[in-house]
């Protein structure tokens, strides 16, 4: 007996990707692709695009629930997301979020929460942000047996204290200091690592320091692989779009397209047609009139 996800038990399935095989495409210079999702529709048409990797990013709060950052995101509502993502993603590398204050208090806490995303929601690993502060927890998670991808440079859930969202690695010292975090994550055992809104020179530098994957989200074409949050590249979140983002479908007008033109076919009664009508039996139609 095969776990029903193998691709013995179902050979017309996609094989399912690791974190191996993510390690392993640096090796052999295929990029990464990787997106977000935060629902079982979207984490299918992910699959169904062959986007390798699909993070149910704390971006959650903004593009999802109507927060102003991800600051105030919760486990429930990332355990939450990820079930759903889960549910629709049966190929691509689930990454579940670590949301801010989850993994910050202490290792204990790290470990006990990356475990939840894990056991409870169905993630294949998780993602934390920050650098070499937090070499010790990400070696901790890791050593409890899940995979763990790092995320520097902009770090959203404590930009306010950084100053605001602003692009990273400008100077000499702050290039040496993402190096030093990249390679500090890869010592404690990161299968890969996020780097956002850099320089695409300190792209570059940052992927040629280690040897695990570095994925790029504005962080140039010079890394091991590129992520998009998935409302960002289909045209869905009107409020800001970075300049990183490349926009690759504008989904928003058309839906509020289709929406207003529901709206008029209702009020000029329009809709529903006989196409969109059921209809009674002929011989009961004839007795209903005189009913
Ligand atoms: O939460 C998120 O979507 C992220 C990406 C920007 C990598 O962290």
């Amino acid at each position: 007996m095969y776990p029903s996800n193998t691709p013995q038990s179902q050979p017309d399935r996609p094989k399912k990707i690791t974190v191996f095989d993510i390690r392993a495409a640096k090796a052999e210079g295929r990029p990464i692709t990787m997106s977000t999702a935060y629902d079982a529709l979207f984490g299918a048409l992910m699959d169904e695009a062959g986007i390798e990797v699909v993070l149910v990013g704390d971006s959650v709060g903004m593009t999802t629930l109507g927060m102003d950052s991800t600051v105030p995101v919760t486990m429930d509502e990332m355990l939450h997301h990820v079930r759903a993502v889960r549910r629709g993603c049966r190929h691509a590398l689930v990454v579940g979020d670590l949301p801010f204050m989850s993994f910050n208090v202490s290792i204990e806490e790290a470990i006990r929460n990356a475990g939840r995303l894990v056991k409870e929601a169905g993630a294949d690993c998780v993602k934390l942000e920050g650098g070499a502060h937090f070499a010790p927890t990400v070696a901790a998670i890791v050593k409890a047996g899940i995979p763990v991808q790092g995320h520097i440079g902009l770090l959203p859930q404590t930009a306010a204290a950084g100053g605001g969202f602003k692009v990273q690695g400008k100077t000499l010292e702050a290039v040496g200091e993402l190096i030093a975090d990249a390679r500090a994550l890869e010592a404690a055992g990161a299968f890969s690592i996020i780097l956002e809104a850099v320089p695409a020179e300190v792209g570059a530098k940052v992927a040629q320091a280690v040897s695990i994957p570095v994925i790029g989200v504005g962080a140039g074409p010079h890394v091991d692989g590129q992520c998009v949050v998935m409302h960002d590249l289909l045209g869905l979140y009107d409020a800001f779009t970075p300049k990183f983002a490349k926009v690759y479908a504008k989904l928003r007008p058309l839906i509020v397209g289709a929406l207003s033109e529901f709206r008029d076919e209702i009020l000029d009664q329009s809709f529903p047609g006989p196409e969109h009508s059921y209809k009674m039996p002929k011989d009961a139609a004839e007795r209903l009139k005189d009913l």
